[in-house]
């Protein structure tokens, strides 16, 4: 314990979820140090970081014209190089305090699928924050690390993380994965059908921050018998002005029908996919769902109803990945076969 404690002060290993909405960074013997949103403000034309995760994310459809509030990740994938290496570099000074003197060893996780290009993309703003050890893991066994599961045993488990760009899915055992699928469907999208439904149903404009404020609020995957509603105020398409309207629960459930099918097609394609032993193991202790989508009110429900298959939401799901990257930081043999070639 007291070993522990020391090696944590002097730590500087650090264990990185860099996600299309958040960046999580776990230092080891400390626990999860850092956890913003995934947004960098920029001035224009110098291009100096006037502010990063939660400030940022704050100014997302309200900056003036001399300042940019943009997400460098999406899809679960590097989009704009420089401003990720800001958002990096800022999360890192963050998680060391004043003790970025000495070159921090990193565990960095990347999507199921991503190509050798992605993966270099995600190596090089990693090596720009000055590591001295660099290790890519794959996100979903880091997820399934974190969420708890018996990834290290000759026993299939079926993991779920739905994030803000990519819900994978993924049977895990013996360390490795079994079967595999990405998709680009996610909170993202759970927040676009919401925009395009206000759009639609009420010729309203609303801003994607509001989306997610409804959706967190108010939203479902299943239509609850007694619903919430929200007010709402977007600009009004015919007249362009401010107009407020009322959402429900019921609303916005049907609005994410649709989204939420096609995590339900990826699921059913990966089972799809599994030996038929793992298969059996599925079938037997089920799903967990994990990442920030899992959040969603009774998609757990939505899901067991869609697959048959018994439906868990891990603990702190959204923090799945960096916990599992984190424990990963202390087990070298697990590493090894965590680790991306
Ligand atoms: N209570 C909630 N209900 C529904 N969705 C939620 C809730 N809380 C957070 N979310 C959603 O979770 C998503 C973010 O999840 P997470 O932080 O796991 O994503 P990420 O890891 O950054 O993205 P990715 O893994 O796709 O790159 C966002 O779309 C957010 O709106
Ligand atoms: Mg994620």
């Amino acid at each position: 314990m007291v070993f522990d404690q020391a090696l944590g002060l002097l730590s500087n290993e650090l264990a990185i979820d860099m996600g299309t909405s958040t960046t999580l960074i776990h230092v080891r013997g400390r626990g999860i140090l850092v956890e913003e949103p995934s947004v960098v403000a920029v001035e224009r034309p110098s291009g100096r970081i006037v502010a990063f995760g939660h400030e940022a994310k704050r100014m997302v459809g309200r900056t003036p014209e001399h300042i940019s509030a943009a997400r460098p990740i999406q899809e679960g994938i590097i989009q704009d190089f420089p401003l990720a290496e800001s958002l990096l570099s800022a999360c890192v000074e963050r998680a060391l305090g004043g003790r970025g003197l000495v070159r921090p060893r990193l565990i960095a996780s990347v999507p199921h699928g991503t190509d050798i290009v992605q993966r270099r993309a995600v190596a090089d703003s990693a090596r720009s924050v000055g590591c001295r050890e660099l290790t890519l893991v794959s996100a979903l066994i880091a997820a399934g690390i974190g969420c708890g599961l018996p990834i290290d045993e000759p026993v299939g488990s079926l993991v779920i993380d739905i994030g803000g760009g990519t819900t994978e899915v993924g049977v895990l055992t013996l360390g490795g994965l079994a079967s595999a699928n990405t998709v680009p469907t996610a909170g993202d999208d759970l927040d676009a059908a919401i925009v395009q439904w206000v759009r639609e149903r009420h010729q309203l404009l609303i801003g994607e921050r509001t989306a997610e404020e409804i959706k967190i609020g108010v939203g479902c995957a299943i239509s609850p018998r007694e619903g919430r509603a929200v007010q709402v105020t977007g600009r009004d398409l015919r007249e362009g002005i401010p107009r407020e309207i009322t959402v429900s629960s019921r609303d916005v459930c049907a609005a994410l029908q649709t989204p939420l099918n096609r995590i339900v097609d990826a699921i059913q394609k990966t089972l799809s996919s599994t030996p038929p032993e793992l298969a059996a193991d599925v079938y037997e202790h089920g799903m967990v769902l994990c990442g920030g989508g899992a959040k969603l009110s009774y998609l757990d429900a939505f899901l067991s109803k869609a697959t048959g298959l018994r439906t868990t939401i891990a603990t702190d799901p959204h923090r799945c990945v960096a916990i599992g990257a984190g424990k990963l930081l202390e087990d070298e043999a697990l590493l090894k076969r965590a680790a991306l070639a």
